[in-house]
């Protein structure tokens, strides 16, 4: 295969398990929410400073709104928070955000901080972080079919991919997903087609800089053959 497609370019992060984080501590699962969000800084240094490209994460599903509600309030207030935080590293680093979900049902505060980044920092170009935020990849597969089925002629595979969210992103190269589970939870399946996977039993909040050097590490250990066979 061409040597391009052995880089990491992009990853995408299934951050799960703040909750067990803190039953094992005896606190609120909120509190390992409120951890799992300060972990995220630290991965997405390591990840830009090892030269990938574009980072996925995985902050809100679709199914989580079965939650209870208060839970689901402070996940959005931590997500609103760590924006905030992080909107300063997004212009030091020349970076997008790309916000991959539907932001209706939030609150107006936070759907217009992610609309105002998104648009203030479109025209960066050396890094992406994309937040699948009210996310899930059915519904994403749904209202992309939706958007084209007035195309004249054959849809095809070029067409699908430009009706997603992560429009003019590269595929997923990898998938990290933390706390010993290992399925995908309706994460970025078209993208995710010729992922590698990587699953760690270490638990979102615990995630660090040494845990993603580990799983980069891990990827370029792979051999990927897209179908092909080796050194073809
Ligand atoms: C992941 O941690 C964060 C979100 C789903 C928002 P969980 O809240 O799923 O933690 P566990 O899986 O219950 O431990
Ligand atoms: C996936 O984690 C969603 C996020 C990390 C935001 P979940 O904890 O919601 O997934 P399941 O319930 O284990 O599939
Ligand atoms: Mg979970």
């Amino acid at each position: 295969m061409a040597e391009k497609n052995k880089k990491l370019r992009h990853v995408g992060f299934i951050m799960d398990g703040n909750g067990r984080w803190a039953k094992k501590r005896n606190k609120p699962r909120t509190f390992g929410h409120k951890k799992g969000a300060d972990a995220i800084i630290d991965v997405l240094e390591e990840c830009f400073d090892s030269g990938v490209e574009v980072v996925s994460l995985y902050a809100f599903s679709t199914e989580n709104w079965s939650r209870p509600k208060d839970e689901i309030d402070t996940i959005f207030d931590l997500l609103g928070t760590f924006l905030k935080k992080y909107s300063k590293k997004l212009f030091e680093k020349k970076s997008r955000l790309v916000i991959s979900g539907d932001l209706s049902p939030v609150s107006k505060e936070l759907r217009e901080r992610c609309e105002r980044l998104m648009a203030d920092t479109a025209h960066f170009t050396d890094h992406v972080l994309n937040i699948a935020l009210n996310y899930g990849s059915r519904v994403e597969l749904v209202r992309a079919f939706n958007s084209l089925k007035d195309k004249q002629g054959d849809i095809t595979e070029e067409d699908i991919s430009g009706a997603l969210y992560t429009k003019g992103l590269p595929d997923i190269d990898l998938v990290v997903r933390t706390s010993g589970e290992m399925r995908l939870s309706n994460f970025f399946l078209w993208q995710c087609a010729y992922a590698e996977y990587y699953f760690t039993d270490v638990l979102w909040p615990d995630f660090n800089k040494e845990q993603t050097k580990k799983a980069i590490e891990w990827f370029y250990s792979r051999n990927r053959r897209f179908g092909g066979i080796e050194n073809a």
